[in-house]
């Protein structure tokens, strides 16, 4: 993200610095357990298989925790906005059970963990609360308190919070956590290794042969030969079951800064209204803590992305009108992928799938989910019943039904990128119009182009077809990267990949 005066990226990544990045594998390897991506789900898997006594190799293609774990706001609960009467229309009451009970296994499971290897990560419990300013919408509120008390959880509806302005109405949920997730996850790896597990960084998996073992090529040039692979790229980079076409990716963002310890909020807020909002607040310094607004979403590489200053702006703008003693130091953006059916897709990678597993879909809500993921995933590695494992399972039958008008709308999406394209642009640019920090797409020689020029007036070329299935990218100028508005690949001015699917980065380009 370019950084205003003053403003920096993830504090997260910023306050855990990850030391000496690990080096990929320097041969041919041959594990028992290979999991792709060393983010919460990955991470989390990768050491549940390890405590069991499992031979476990992660492979991360950036660093651990550097991506969408990096990012998020940490806020570790089951109370997902609005999620159980949602669920309870759609899955029935079983099914909203099965989901508050999966969550908040995983917040015990992450609050064991904590307490056993003693990680000082920050960790501190709260209520989750979803609210609105709208008093036209108390009654949706209400359906969500009931209905997350059928679930079985602690929850209640209440007209009072301690945030600053008031609200019409909320759904609170007590016994919830928030935490560092950098710190947590670096503490996570440091014990798998000391379980004898592997963490290989700067490793991207670039292909995969099923079968009894499966294969892994990677870019560092060696093959890995793994009896089980879990795929826990955030968006799954193998996808032959087309789970992309259940998946929508969506970009936000966040603004941080340094409030009074006593003005800032304790509990962790959400409210679905303007766009989303998501206030919660960490330790920071002496008598201030960091408050952390998220907001804005939008998908990538869709229309409209180059108003990512001005959402940026009016997030920041939203914060420091509603708390006037934040000074802002931190932004950045994260990215999420919601499932059309709004749960995750965690379970087997297809249908004849019996040795490889995914983990996707968090819909924002990847770090319970993740955890959940990594006790799932071990479970079914090892061949014993889960009681979630149906409510996850991407296979799940009757999904594309259920999914309905969510489905179609994502496929029309995603259809129009594939068709329209490939269509000559309206406008045809010159690189002589890009000012430094700019990026267009330019017609060179019959090829549609990705073209920036940086601040030192270098011009970057690169093919404009993402490599995952040739959608055109665009350029968000606020991230000075190009985005793929069909299933969210990211890649530098460059042509390095940001963020997958993609396994390939997009190839250069003489202008
Ligand atoms: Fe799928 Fe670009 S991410 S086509």
């Amino acid at each position: 993200m370019n950084t205003e005066q003053g403003l920096r990226g993830s504090y997260w990544i910023e306050t855990a610095p990850g030391g000496e990045p690990t080096l990929p594998p320097c041969g041919d390897l041959a594990v028992e357990v290979a999991v792709i991506g060393g983010g919460v789900a990955g991470l989390s898997t990768a050491w549940e298989l390890a405590r069991r006594g499992h031979e476990v190799a992660v492979l991360e293609a950036d660093r651990i925790a550097a991506g969408v774990t990096g990012h998020t706001t940490a806020k570790l609960t089951a109370l997902h906005t609005l999620v159980y009467d949602h669920l309870r229309r759609t899955r029935g009451r079983e099914g909203a059970r099965l989901y508050a009970d999966s969550q908040s296994a995983a917040i015990r499971r992450a609050a064991e963990i904590v307490a056993d290897l003693e990680i000082e990560c920050e960790w501190e419990q709260a209520a989750a609360c979803t609210y609105v300013e709208n008093p036209q919408r108390v009654t949706q509120l209400r359906a969500e308190a009931e209905a997350a008390r059928e679930a079985g959880l602690p929850a209640e509806f209440v007209t009072e919070t301690e945030l600053p302005y008031p609200v019409a109405g909320a759904v609170r949920v007590t016994g919830q956590a928030q935490f560092h997730p950098v710190k947590y996850l670096r503490a996570l790896a440091g014990d798998l290794r000391r379980r004898g597990g592997t963490v290989y960084e700067g490793t991207r998996v670039t292909g995969l042969t099923e079968g009894e073992p499966c294969v892994l090529a990677t870019d560092a040039g060696v093959s890995v030969r793994a009896r089980e692979v879990i795929v826990a790229t955030h968006y799954p980079v193998f996808d032959r079951a087309l789970l992309s076409t259940r998946l929508s990716p969506r970009r936000e963002l966040v603004v941080a800064g340094t409030v009074d310890a006593n003005t800032a909020p304790r509990d962790m807020y959400i409210t679905p209204e303007q766009n989303t909002r998501s206030v919660r607040s960490a330790p920071c310094t002496d008598g201030k803590r960091l408050l952390l607004v998220t907001g804005e979403h939008f998908t990538p590489g869709a229309p409209g992305i180059a108003d990512v200053e001005e959402r940026l702006a009016r997030l920041a703008a939203w914060a420091t009108d509603r708390f006037p003693d934040l000074t802002p130091t931190h932004r950045w953006a994260t990215q999420d992928n919601d499932s059309t059916d709004t749960v995750p897709l965690v379970g087997p990678l297809h249908p004849g799938g019996h040795h490889t597993y995914v983990a996707t879909g968090f819909g924002g809500w990847g770090l319970s989910g993740g955890i959940m993921a990594g006790l799932l995933i071990a479970d079914l590695v090892e061949g014993r019943e889960v009681a979630w494992a149906g409510l996850y399972d991407p296979r799940r039958l009757g999904s594309v039904v259920r999914e309905g008008m969510s489905f179609l709308k994502h496929q029309a999406h995603v259809a129009k990128h594939f068709v329209g394209d490939r269509l000559p642009p309206v406008t045809a640019p010159t690189s002589g119009d890009l000012a430094p920090g700019d990026g267009a797409i330019l017609r060179v020689g019959g090829h549609q182009c990705a073209v920036q020029r940086d601040d030192s007036g270098q011009l970057h070329a690169v093919s404009a077809r993402c490599t995952h299935l040739g959608c055109l990218v665009a350029f968000n100028h606020a991230e000075q990267a190009w985005e793929c508005p069909c299933h969210g690949s990211r890649f530098a001015p460059d042509g390095r990949i940001l963020q997958g699917p993609a396994v390939r980065p997009l190839e250069k380009r003489e202008v």
